[in-house]
């Protein structure tokens, strides 16, 4: 009883520090400009920013102070003074952390002393930089303005430049301070434009100006509130008809997440509240949007766009769809917000940038996609900044979206698969001159078998060929009766799985060859896009350490693919509740490496590189020697807001895999495979699922656990029982630094698949450097089928391993999933 409320001692103590924490600046600058006193200001301490020694930030110092003598009673006593600048001149702070920082410059006309600030026309310089040219304020209202930059100097210089020689400038206080790592990130954001979607690189090197800062459906926040200092506004006055709008809000805090939004990306009251579909007045059909203008300048400029997104309505998982539009474009469709964490109420965010063109507004709309049932139809938004891009585009560092790649892929496809037929011709010699046996037939190689006319092919005489098919397709082509014939023409107790796409068979072609047949609906054309993407991605790439694509028929409106059969099935039933023999430590080393492999393989081997999006433990299968192939890529690569044209079938199966930086960023990367990959790595080593609803809230998502326990240094605790005594903790520890570096916040700290799998070689061989000094070396392996244990490089190496003995399918074993991805649509 003690010794477990001490193990979870420091989970507690670490939710309660989280709970209060808030966000201390390396760098924190705060100045009452033309005060001689300090003023504390929402528990800051605003320094005064006269000339005295300990306190010297006016550089070049041609200014005055001054005081308004008739400050009105209820504004801020920042206020009530400010520095008044004749020449240009103005304030140095020295910087300790280079980075992304807050500039804020507090503006308060009042008239004092001969001058009338309401007169000043002036321009401000941020190293040097222009931002904020021919300021007029000509009432006397207080005007804040807010500036995001990166500074990767020693100093900043902020200086003031009156706009003519008798005229001055002025301000009533300054804040400069370091913003969170990672608040502006670099990787690339979605830009919408009509020629398409781009990428929007070097974010973080373009000066941000906020225009508006929304708590859509709450309450002002203010300062106070704000880890940051910002101040929200609600959103009513921007709302474009208030009557298609109802406010939400609830009373439990939100469930912050890793990788998702977190306070210092906006308050708990922004996550907290909302504006919801008002579905309620009689006015409206069943399917409309709510809409907000967003004033912006007039000025053709570019605008990055933070959605805030906490799903406080629904009441169940999977249940609100929407989509999201900008300016009119399609923003993020289908949108299922409990997607990224399989939780409700957890706060994400996504950024977007936008050309406003000669709008002067900033369009946001949220309204219901075609997959929310008609009970359920809604859509949400909780928080919207806009920011304005500061200077020109000169460097314009977009590129075209990847998701032209299936055209390319087509285009080149052909010509590439010429070059893979020669390369495996030249590679098939060379094997064929090892002295190992080898099986007569190898079953991956497609174009091979093809092309070679050799006596093994599989098909029917005559029927297969390499050229591409009438649609453009480069795998080989199988008639329908011989899938007939090799189904038991689609024998029910063949199954081995279904879903939204179809069934799948096991199936015997003539030559004994033992295949699944993934069968789509008869007639119904739907899925086709995901057919034809399986059959041009499969075609393109072979590997040992990926499902190989046997052949597709598609005749008689038949759409089927068939593919190599896999023994022993999907990984996770390896790994819990199935039944079977737990795996060794060696064993799901061994299979992690040649999923990595293959995924190396998926990512680098071709010019554009393929993402596979949809890694789990359910993705993995397994031969008949616990060789690991991943499978089913092709099916699921367009995301949920990636690609605009179709549905995405595999998010639903996804939960707990899913990378929480894809959200934010819109935008797919292979690093997104290496997250999901990291998850699988914590599922071989707890052999728990990603995603457990049945568990404790803190344990019901794998990853978040196992980060925890891995932060305590206490990762044994939650590590498969039948693994104990048998990892060498040199070995575990390697294995748990990669699969915690995976998991990284964000993409850019995560490896490379190369990286992983140079690494999870390293790790076995350090659990097999100890054992080679005992004689029964491999002895612990389950016996009769592993001659490709034996192969184990040395040294770290990202080589391909030569291809394994291929044996005798024999066993039975039905698994109702091998083909998990086409079950995963069964609820929609
Ligand atoms: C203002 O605060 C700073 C830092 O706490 C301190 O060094 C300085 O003496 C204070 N100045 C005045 C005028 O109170
Ligand atoms: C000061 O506050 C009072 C009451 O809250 C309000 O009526 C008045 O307009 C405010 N004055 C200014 C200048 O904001
Ligand atoms: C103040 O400036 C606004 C625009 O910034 C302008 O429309 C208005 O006429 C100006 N008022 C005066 C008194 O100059
Ligand atoms: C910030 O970056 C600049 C240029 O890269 C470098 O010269 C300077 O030393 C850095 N400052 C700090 C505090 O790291
Ligand atoms: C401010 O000064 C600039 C020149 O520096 C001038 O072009 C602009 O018209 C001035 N604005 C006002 C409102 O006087
Ligand atoms: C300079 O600006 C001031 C205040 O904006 C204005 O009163 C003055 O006429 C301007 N002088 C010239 C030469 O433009
Ligand atoms: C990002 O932009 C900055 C400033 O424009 C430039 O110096 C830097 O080289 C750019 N970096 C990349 C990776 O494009
Ligand atoms: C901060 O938020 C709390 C709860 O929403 C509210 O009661 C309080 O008035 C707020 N404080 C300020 C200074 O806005
Ligand atoms: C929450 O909703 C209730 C009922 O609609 C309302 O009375 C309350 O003011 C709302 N609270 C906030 C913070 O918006
Ligand atoms: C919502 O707005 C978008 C973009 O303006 C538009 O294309 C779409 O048709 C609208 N949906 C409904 C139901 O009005």
């Amino acid at each position: 009883m003690v010794t477990k409320f001490i193990r979870f001692l420091p989970l507690i103590i670490a939710s309660l520090v989280s709970f209060s924490s808030s966000f201390t600046p390396s760098d924190n600058y705060l100045l009452n400009c033309g005060s001689p006193s300090n003023t504390s200001i929402y528990s800051r301490l605003f320094l005064t920013d006269s000339t005295k020694p300990g306190s010297d930030f006016l550089s070049a110092d041609r200014s005055i102070s001054l005081k308004n003598q008739v400050p009105s009673p209820n504004s801020s006593t920042l206020y009530h003074t400010a520095r008044v600048f004749t020449r240009s001149s103005g304030y140095r702070f020295n910087i300790k952390k280079n980075g992304t920082h807050l500039v804020r410059f507090h503006f308060s006309p009042f008239v004092s002393q001969g001058f009338d600030l309401t007169t000043a026309n002036f321009s401000v310089l941020v190293n040097g930089n222009l931002i904020l040219g021919g300021l007029h304020l000509n009432n006397t209202d207080t005007v804040l303005r807010e500036y995001i930059l990166k500074i990767d100097r020693t100093a900043v210089e902020i200086v003031f430049t009156p706009g003519n020689e008798s005229g001055f400038g002025f301000v009533n206080a300054i804040e400069l301070f370091s913003a969170p790592r990672d608040f502006i990130v670099d990787e690339g954001v979605k830009l919408l434009s009509a020629d398409g979607s781009k990428v929007y690189k070097n974010l973080s090197s373009r000066v941000l100006e906020t225009v508006t800062r929304i708590n859509v459906g709450g309450p002002k926040v203010t300062p106070f509130n704000d880890t940051l200092w910002r101040t929200w506004i609600p959103d009513d006055d921007y709302l474009v008809l208030k009557s298609a709008a109802r406010r939400v809000n609830t009373t439990h805090p939100p469930n912050y997440q890793t990788g998702g939004a977190s306070r210092d990306i906006a308050p708990d009251s922004v996550y907290m509240t909302a504006q919801e579909m008002n579905r309620e007045n009689p006015n409206f059909n069943a399917r409309f949007n709510i809409t907000w203008n967003f004033p912006v300048g007039s000025d053709c400029a570019r605008y990055l766009v933070r959605l805030h997104f906490c799903d406080i309505v629904s009441r169940g998982l999977n249940l609100l769809y929407f989509n999201v539009y900008i300016n009119g474009y399609l923003a993020c469709e289908d949108l299922d917000l409990s997607t990224v964490y399989h939780a409700l109420a957890s706060p994400v965010y996504f950024d977007v940038i936008v050309d406003s063109g000669d709008s002067t507004v900033v369009q946001v709309s949220v309204g219901p996609s075609i997959l929310s049932s008609t009970s359920a139809m809604n859509a949400i938004l909780n928080g919207a900044e806009i920011m304005k891009i500061l200077g020109h585009e000169n460097s314009e560092s977009s590129t075209k979206e990847k998701n032209i790649w299936i055209i390319v892929g087509l285009v080149v496809g052909f010509v590439g698969l010429c070059l893979i037929l020669l390369a495996l011709l030249l590679v098939m010699k060379c094997w064929k001159k090892k002295p190992k046996p080898r099986p007569a037939e190898s079953v991956g190689w497609t174009p091979l078998r093809v092309n070679g006319g050799s006596s093994h092919s599989r098909m029917s005489e005559g029927t297969a060929y390499v050229s591409p098919g009438p649609n453009g397709y480069l795998a080989m082509r199988i008639p329908f009766a011989d899938l007939q014939f090799a189904t038991n023409n689609f024998d029910k107790s063949l199954i081995i799985g279904s879903g939204g796409f179809g069934m799948v068979y096991k199936g015997v072609l003539r030559d004994n060859t033992k295949v699944a047949v993934k069968r789509g609906v008869p007639g119904s054309r739907q899925g086709l896009p995901e057919f034809q993407t399986e059959i041009t991605v499969l075609s393109k790439i072979r590997h040992r350490h990926l499902v190989s694509l046997v052949g597709y028929c598609e005749e008689q409106s038949e759409m089927i693919l068939v593919y190599e059969y896999m023994e022993k099935g999907p990984l996770k039933k390896h790994l819990y509740s199935s039944g079977f023999p737990p795996l060794s430590w060696k064993q799901r080393l061994e299979i992690c490496i040649g999923s990595a492999r293959g995924l190396h393989y998926l990512h680098t081997g071709s010019a554009q590189g393929i993402i596979h999006r949809d890694i789990k433990s359910t993705n993995i299968l397994l031969d008949e020697n616990y060789v690991a192939k991943v499978a089913d890529f092709g099916l699921s690569r367009s995301g949920p807001c990636l690609n605009e044209t179709h549905v995405s079938t595999g998010v639903k199966g996804s939960f707990g895999y899913l990378d929480p930086e894809y959200f934010r960023r819109q935008q797919l990367t292979d690093k997104s495979d290496v997250y999901s990959f990291g998850v699988v790595l914590f599922e071989v080593l707890c052999a728990r699922p990603a995603v457990d609803p049945l568990l404790a809230r803190e344990q019901v998502n794998l990853a978040e656990w196992a980060m925890q326990w891995q932060k305590k240094g206490m990762l044994e605790q939650i590590i498969d029982p039948h693994l104990a005594g048998q990892i060498k903790p040199s070995s575990l520890k390697k294995f748990v630094e990669t699969a915690e570096k995976c998991l990284a916040d964000y993409g850019v700290d995560r490896p490379t698949m190369g990286d992983v799998l140079w690494n999870l070689e390293y790790a076995l061989q350090l659990q097999e450097t100890a054992q080679q000094r005992e004689p029964s070396e491999g002895s612990s392996v389950d016996g009769p089928n592993s001659p490709t244990f034996g192969i184990v490089p040395q040294i770290p190496s990202s080589n391909i391993r030569a291809d394994g003995e291929r044996g005798n399918h024999n066993s039975d074993i039905s698994t109702t999933d091998v083909f998990s991805q086409l079950m995963t649509n069964d609820g929609r």
